[in-house]
């Protein structure tokens, strides 16, 4: 079964043909980063413009990389929210375009559904799995019963860990997204600071962002007015330590309460060096998964891999009322699992 995935959510046109819910046969990504790195975050008004100046082209690569015709797809996935208004309805309305032209079901994804389903490019699922996504928007611990049934056991009270790597990198003066940049400097540096770690020991399972991540800048202010350099490797070591630290030891609880067979990490994050060497060297006796770095910051063969084991378990498609959300929750209601 070849799924056509497509991914439109924020600052990424992307356009995936994938087999049988892991064999990628093309996944082309067309980055806006450039152009949004001028003004130190996504544009919205521009990303819109940008994905329909583009997504025609995307499409004509991915079905020329993937060496197949339209007439060859048996689904088309798209991601429905949660994301920007105005980027998702390009996706969505490019995906009804294709779905009536060629008689194909349509089907849309939730986004986060979408991240996880990334670890299953590579490897199988088994289940119970604990997935802890993390990207731009979002932070969370999703238990999975078997596919597609999700149990959110926690998330941010505050901001997502992404967006709190943008905003420092922002102070430091680093380019849009911080995230890489923060991870590529604190491979050289050394945990100096001592930041706090936020919730560590909560008896939840959810986290909180915006008290490091206020800590952390006004720790740079503060420095600053006193005439005293940062030492910007230790400084980004110290956030990312802090951050790593909370991460990994509160999946590592979960993990364990729940006895899961798996551990996945997910999203933009999860190409995080740090983060991926912390959870591979304190979780020893569960397996951790990550996905391909290509297959970690937003991309369409996550979205198609998501629609084929969405489809297999409810054999069903959507119909042309399908429309964009841009808050959309992972558990929709109606659903089982729906809590
Ligand atoms: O999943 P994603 O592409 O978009 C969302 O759905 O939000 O995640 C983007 C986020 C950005 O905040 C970016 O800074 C962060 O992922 N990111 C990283 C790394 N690579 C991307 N954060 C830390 N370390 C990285 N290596
Ligand atoms: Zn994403």
């Amino acid at each position: 079964m070849i799924v056509m995935g497509i991914e439109t959510s924020c600052d990424e046109t992307s356009v995936s043909l994938v087999e049988n819910g892991r064999k990628v046969l093309a996944n082309e990504v067309l980055s806006q980063i450039d152009i949004h790195q001028l003004y130190g975050g996504v544009v919205p008004e521009i990303a819109s413009r940008e994905h329909v100046k583009g997504i025609t082209l995307v499409f004509d690569q991915a079905i020329t990389k993937a060496g197949i015709s339209y007439r060859d797809i048996d689904l088309i996935a798209v991601t429905a929210g949660p994301g920007l208004i105005g980027s998702l309805l390009i996706g969505v309305n490019a995906a009804k375009v294709i779905s009536l032209n060629y008689h194909i079901p349509m089907l849309g994804i939730q986004h986060i559904a979408g991240h996880i389903y990334a670890n299953q490019l590579e490897n199988e699922m088994e289940f119970p799995l604990l997935a802890l996504v993390v990207s731009g928007g979002h932070t969370e611990l999703i238990l999975m019963h078997g596919h597609f049934e999700f149990q959110k056991l926690g998330e941010t009270q505050d901001d997502a860990v992404g967006e709190a790597y943008d905003k420092i990198a922002r102070i430091l003066g680093l380019p849009y997204p911080g995230g890489p940049r923060i991870d590529a400097l604190a491979q050289t540096g050394m945990d100096t600071y001592h930041f706090p770690r936020p919730m560590l020991d909560s008896p939840d399972d959810n986290f909180s962002f915006s008290g490091l991540k206020s800590h952390v800048i006004n720790a740079y202010h503060n420095h600053m007015q006193r005439g005293q350099t940062i030492h910007v490797p230790d400084f980004c070591r110290s956030f990312q330590d802090a951050v790593t630290d909370v991460l990994v030891s509160k999946t590592l609880k979960a993990a364990q309460i729940h006895q899961v067979k798996q551990i996945i990490v997910a999203g933009g994050v999860a190409a995080n060096k740090g983060l991926r060497e912390k959870m591979r060297s304190t979780i020893t006796d569960i397996p951790v998964y990550f996905p391909h770095i290509r297959y970690c910051t937003d991309n369409a063969a996550m979205i198609a891999s998501a629609g084929y084991f969405k489809y297999q378990k409810t054999k069903q498609a959507d119909d042309y009322m399908l429309n964009g959300a841009s808050r959309l929750d992972l558990i929709e209601k109606g659903d089982p699992t729906w809590q």
